[in-house]
Formats: C-alpha cells, structure tokens, sequence
C-alpha cells in the first residue's frame, strides 16, 4: 500500500503536488478545465490543512525555446483561481531567486503555481531526462511530495519521480481514485466488453494483446478499424490506413475470431471534411474516392446487442470523427446505450472522454478517466513509475 496525502500532517509544511495541468489550450484559452477541477479534491484538502502549496505540472512537449510561450501555465493559474476562489500565485521560472523568494515568503494556506516544468527540457532535456539535480533541487522547495499527476504517471521524469526520490511522499486523491477505478477492471466480471477507436493500431497493440486475453469481445470501430477491414481483404478505399500494422490485425483476426467485432457498415465522404456530402453504406462497398469517418446504424445495432448482457465495459478511443457533426452519431448512440446497460462501464483516454463530456455523458458512466497514455499503459499492465516511486506504508 502506498502512503496517500491522509498520512501526513501538513499544517505549515510547504508541501509540492504534481499535478497534471495538461490541457488543451487554443489562443491562450482553456478548451477543456477537466483535468483541473479534478485536481481542486487534493488541492483543498492540503489548503484545509494549513499546506504551504507548491503546485507544479507540465503542459505540451517543449523541443525549442520558441515552444515556451505557448506552452505556459499562466492561463492555468488564472483558472485555478477562479476555481479556488483564491489568489494562485504564479512564478514565471522554474529555477533560481525569483522562484524561491516565492516558496520562502508562502504561508499557511496559500498556493503558488510554477511555470511549466517542461521549460526544464530546452536545453538539455532535465525533466522529461529526469535529471537528478533538478529533481534535487525541486524537492529543496518543499518539505513534503505529493504525486497527484495520474495522466503523467507513466514518465519517470524529475518532477514526480525525481522528486519523490528525496521527500516523505503520498499520492493524492485523484490517483488514488483513478488507480482504484481502474484495478476494477481486473476483477472477473463478465461478460467484459472492450470498445476501442482512435486511428492508429500502433497506439493500441499492447492493449489489444493484452485485453483480447481477459476480455469476453472487442469492438473496433474508429479509424483504426479500417486496418482491420484491410487485413481481411475489405477495400477501404481512402480510409486511413495504418499500414505497418496489417499483418498484427490479419494474426489477431485469426486467433481471437469469436472476439473481435467489426463494423458492417460505415458513413463515407470524399473529402476529410463536415461540408461535404455523406452516405451510410455496408463496408464492403467503399469506392476507390471515398473513406469512413463513423461507423454506420448497423453497426451501431450490432455493437449494442454485444453491450446488452455486458457486466463490465471499458472504452477507449471515438468511433467517428466525433469533432465533426457528421460524423458523431455512432459515437453518440454508443453513449447513449452505454449508460443505460446494467455494468461497470469506464472511459480511458482523453478522446473518448472529452467527447462523452461534450455529448452530455461524461457523468453517467462509472468512471471517466484522466489519463491518455496512462491509462493504456495501466491496461496494457505495465507499473506506473509515477505510483511505484511514492512510499510505501
Ligand atoms: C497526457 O496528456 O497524456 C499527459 O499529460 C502526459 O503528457 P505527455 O504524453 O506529453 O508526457
């Protein structure tokens, strides 16, 4: 068992939470605050408990100093803000005096936001190296770790991993909840039901080989289905295609036959675009000039007859291209069967789940996860270095 927030008495300590502030940011605004109201459980509780907050996270990938600007958490902090109903005191570098000042003249109940700990990675790539003067030097900030960052856990850089190696350190509520939600999935509920989407097999192979062991049947949808469609024999016409994966699909359709579910029928257009004219047509009857971006009524039929008895569903990845009002309804009927099915039903990976929240789902299924890439990688069965470098009980 690992220590959580609960186990250490906070009141004056200056107490660092990684957090995943990760999200999508257009013309310095927030798209979409969920991965910051789902920190606010962890980040009042600390407050409640007379912390000293140092708040740190990433945003985006920095590979040159031109990648900086806007890749800043500053629109983050104002957020956070409003959302506290507090003053977030934000430092605009992630070393030296003015970050320190800051730290030092915190008190008790107060919270400071740092810059984007990615800034560390241009030059030499500190962070994301994880190396370790900079997680030393970060955790002289602090007197207590707390890794709250549950869609960062699967990188072992300096600002979780780094950190944790020279603190007393505890989880915070939301890994504990996602990493709880998700242990779930391993119990023996059946029939278990996997839906993924997305475009690229690539993304998805170790899920798929691990999943297709424990899981009773998997629906493919999405783009990545047309991999699928391709490998036996079906001409996708200008579907997307991800060609180095077809021989995986033709070994996985071979083996796990009664499992896999495909679509049947597709919506297709000529043109990646939601102003162009569509048509719903079975999928073997793709022209030459066209592509699929949904699946089809029938293949909505087909996928809610296997969802029907399911005790326990997880998904990942859109089965349509959701951002387009055309090609939304599979993905939408889906949901709407999905939350009226009788099962633990749980959505990981940002897609799905921004979709699900756009649609008006987000809050019916069982659990909507935070994690991206975290959360294939939990599925896949891999250790969280996140998770294992906090301290034991
Ligand atoms: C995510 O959005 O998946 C996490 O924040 C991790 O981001 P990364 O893939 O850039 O490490």
């Amino acid at each position: 068992m690992k220590k959580t927030i609960r186990d250490f008495d906070l009141n004056n300590k200056k107490v660092i939470i990684r957090c995943d502030f990760n999200v999508p940011i257009k013309e310095g605004k927030i798209i979409d605050d969920n991965r910051i109201k789902e920190s606010l459980a962890t980040i009042n509780y600390a407050l409640e408990n007379g912390a000293k907050l140092i708040l740190l996270s990433h945003l985006g990938r920095i590979k040159e100093e031109t990648d900086k600007e806007k890749n800043s958490l500053a629109p983050v902090a104002i957020r956070l803000s409003e959302l506290l109903n507090k003053e977030v005191k934000f430092s605009h570098v992630t070393h030296g005096e003015e970050l320190e000042n800051l730290v030092n003249n915190l008190q008790s109940g107060e919270v400071l936001l740092m810059e984007n700990t990615r800034y560390e990675d241009v030059p030499g790539k500190k962070e994301s190296g994880n190396d370790p003067e900079l997680g030393a030097y970060w955790a002289s900030l602090g007197e207590i770790f707390i890794n709250d960052a549950f869609g960062t856990a699967h990188r072992a850089h300096a600002s979780n991993v780094g950190i944790a190696s020279h603190l007393p350190s505890g989880l915070g509520f939301l890994v504990e909840k996602e990493v709880n939600a998700l242990e779930v999935l391993k119990d023996n509920n059946h029939p278990f039901v996997v839906i993924l989407g997305g475009s690229k097999v690539q993304d998805k192979i170790g899920v798929i080989e691990n999943l297709v062991t424990k899981a009773d049947k998997i629906m493919i949808g999405g783009g990545m289905a047309y991999t699928f469609l391709k490998a036996k024999g079906i001409n996708i016409g200008k579907s997307i295609l991800d060609e180095e994966n077809i021989d995986f699909c033709k070994k996985i359709l071979e083996k796990y036959s009664d499992k896999i579910v495909l679509p049947v029928d597709n919506v297709v257009t000529e043109e990646y675009s939601n102003a162009v004219p569509y048509r719903t047509i079975p999928v073997d009857q793709i022209n030459e000039n066209e592509m699929g971006l949904d699946i089809g009524e029938e293949t909505v039929k087909l996928f809610s007859e296997t969802l029907e008895n399911a005790k326990m569903v997880f998904w990942n990845g859109p089965l349509g291209v959701y951002e387009f009002s055309n090609f939304t309804k599979g993905t939408e009927k889906l949901l709407e069967k999905l939350v009226n099915i009788n099962a633990i039903t749980i959505l990981g990976g940002g897609d799905i789940v921004a979709a699900a929240s756009k649609l008006g789902y987000k809050d019916k299924v069982s659990h909507a996860s935070t994690g991206g890439g975290v959360t294939l990688e939990f599925m896949e069965g891999k250790e969280l270095p996140g998770v294992v470098s906090i301290q034991d009980k």
